[in-house]
């Protein structure tokens, strides 16, 4: 990106005083965005208008041109919430297209006033809280750039705006920039972040009261990492999936709740497990009040980690895999597949001669309990040697653990030959070495409960 950030908020400041001006026809045309490019806005700003797009419940199809003056004309509500998305320019010019469809979705949940913007908002603000709109009642929804336009505007009104919503939240270069410049928790009563391309467009480091990493933060399942991914939406792939998911929370296909740790190593890893230091309610993405979090006084710039599936609706399941194996002599690994009809999904495990104990969580796109049979596979003939390996226990369990009683599905007791995968259903075992009991597993901390096989 070529521009500096302390040029776009002082653009932002100058660039509000030409919105003034602008009026709504009598009969009127369904509103669209300009296709402004950002070059052009930093070249001609003192000559263009800043448009705003109003829709609403009563005007979800035909969004209209919107200023102090035509608030009486429109369909704008002073007594009801409004919500203002702040889009930023596309470096390509083109108006974003998915505009309508996150208005569309929010007022689906909530009857609202939503504004579009693309970056000069504070004086509209200014304007609407003459005609009684009360700071609380805002919430900015700010994708990229826009995050930061929102987190500044935020700081305008010291913090009392109610709610600022950054969809991967633009990055590197507001990395080390002052919180003044970018935006953070103290920019508004509740700052959330959705992160998805922390490695790229987006901001590495979290920027709100919590913050949501998807699968991370970096790459994103089911978009193009490898080869020639050079055309303008496969580059932009990661960073607007935070959009597309937070789309997918407000049409309620699922919950998609983050589980707080700190590092997504130690998520993977099953270090976190539950949400009891949220007082066992995990945030949710989506319009619930902070997000679900219940803590008071807030949390700051808490990473919440989840897993989505590649494409939308991006729902999941997390499932804990926990592996418990007798000492080994030589290195191994192991291939995990769970399996459900035609659907399968493997997980790697390598395994060391200094460990026993072995977890991992992995994204699935079934419940625990339809999960039909587990099957390991000894796979490190050639470079491990290994020639077998025992296996004490094999575990899942679904995340977050809402309770301590929660069962696992065990297997116990069997031994995994190279190269002859062993298959298991939760009632039988085909192709193992020894026939491996289904009962509790040895002790673990918090200890095993028995196992349920369905
Ligand atoms: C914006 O650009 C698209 C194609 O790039 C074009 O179809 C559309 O008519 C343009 N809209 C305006 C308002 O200029
Ligand atoms: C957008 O386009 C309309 C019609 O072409 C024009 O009247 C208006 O000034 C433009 N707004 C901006 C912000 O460029
Ligand atoms: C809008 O309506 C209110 C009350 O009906 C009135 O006081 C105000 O002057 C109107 N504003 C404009 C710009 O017409
Ligand atoms: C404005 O919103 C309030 C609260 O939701 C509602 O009671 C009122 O009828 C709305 N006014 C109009 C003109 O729709
Ligand atoms: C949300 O729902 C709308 C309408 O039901 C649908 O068109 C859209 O694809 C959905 N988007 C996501 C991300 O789930």
């Amino acid at each position: 990106m070529l521009w500096g950030h302390r040029w776009i908020l002082l653009c932002v400041l100058t660039a509000g005083f030409t919105s003034l001006s602008l009026g709504v026809e009598e009969n009127v045309k369904c509103a669209d965005l300009n296709n402004t490019t950002w070059q052009q806005y930093r070249q001609h700003r003192p000559k263009l208008q800043v448009q705003y797009l109003l829709l609403t419940r009563r005007n979800l199809d035909c969004a209209q041109e919107f200023s102090q003056e035509s608030l009486n004309n429109t369909h704008f509500n002073v007594s009801r919430p409004t919500k203002v998305i702040i889009h930023g320019y596309r470096v390509m010019g083109s108006k974003p297209s998915w505009v309508k469809e996150l208005a569309q979705a929010l007022l689906r949940v909530e009857d609202v006033n939503v504004l579009v913007v693309a970056v000069q908002v504070s004086i509209l603000i200014n304007q609407l809280q003459g005609h009684g709109c009360k700071l609380e009642s805002f919430h900015f929804i700010g994708v990229s750039l826009g995050a930061h336009v929102a987190g500044f505007v935020g700081t305008l009104f010291t913090g009392k705006i109610g709610r600022i919503t950054g969809l991967d939240p633009a990055g590197p270069m507001f990395k080390r920039a002052d919180v003044y410049d970018r935006l953070d928790p103290s920019d508004a009563q509740f700052v959330e972040a959705i992160h998805t391309d922390s490695d790229n467009f987006g901001i590495s480091i979290p920027v709100g009261h919590v913050d949501f990493f998807i699968n991370g933060g970096n790459d994103q399942t089911g978009c193009p990492h490898f080869g020639l991914a050079l055309m303008y939406s496969r580059l932009i792939c990661d960073h607007m999936r935070a959009l597309h998911v937070y789309i997918s929370a407000l049409n309620g296909s699922c919950p998609l709740v983050g589980i707080p740790c700190n590092s997504y190593d130690e998520f993977l890893t099953g270090q976190c497990l539950n949400c009891d230091v949220f007082k066992g309610k995990c945030p949710a993405i989506g319009l619930s009040k902070n997000s679900g979090v219940v803590l008071s006084p807030l949390p700051k710039e808490q990473k919440l980690f989840l897993l989505t599936s590649p494409s939308s609706p991006f729902c999941a399941h997390h499932i804990l895999l926990e592996l418990e194996v007798s000492p080994l002599e030589k290195r191994a690994e192991l291939g995990v597949t769970l399996r459900t009809g035609s659907v399968a999904v493997e997980q790697k495990l390598g395994l060391g001669t200094g460990a026993t104990l072995y977890r991992s969580v992995l994204a699935h796109p079934m419940a625990l309990c339809e999960i039909g049979t587990i099957e390991l596979r000894n796979t490190g003939s050639r470079f491990y040697r290994q020639g077998e390996v025992h296996v004490k226990s094999v575990c899942l369990s679904e995340l977050p653990s809402l309770s301590r009683r929660e069962k696992p599905l065990c297997v116990i007791k069997f031994n995994v030959r190279r190269g002859t995968p062993c298959h298991m259903t939760w009632s039988r075992c085909v192709a193992c070495s020894e026939a491996p009991q289904l009962a509790p597993p040895p002790s673990r901390p918090g200890s095993y409960p028995t196992l349920d096989a369905s």
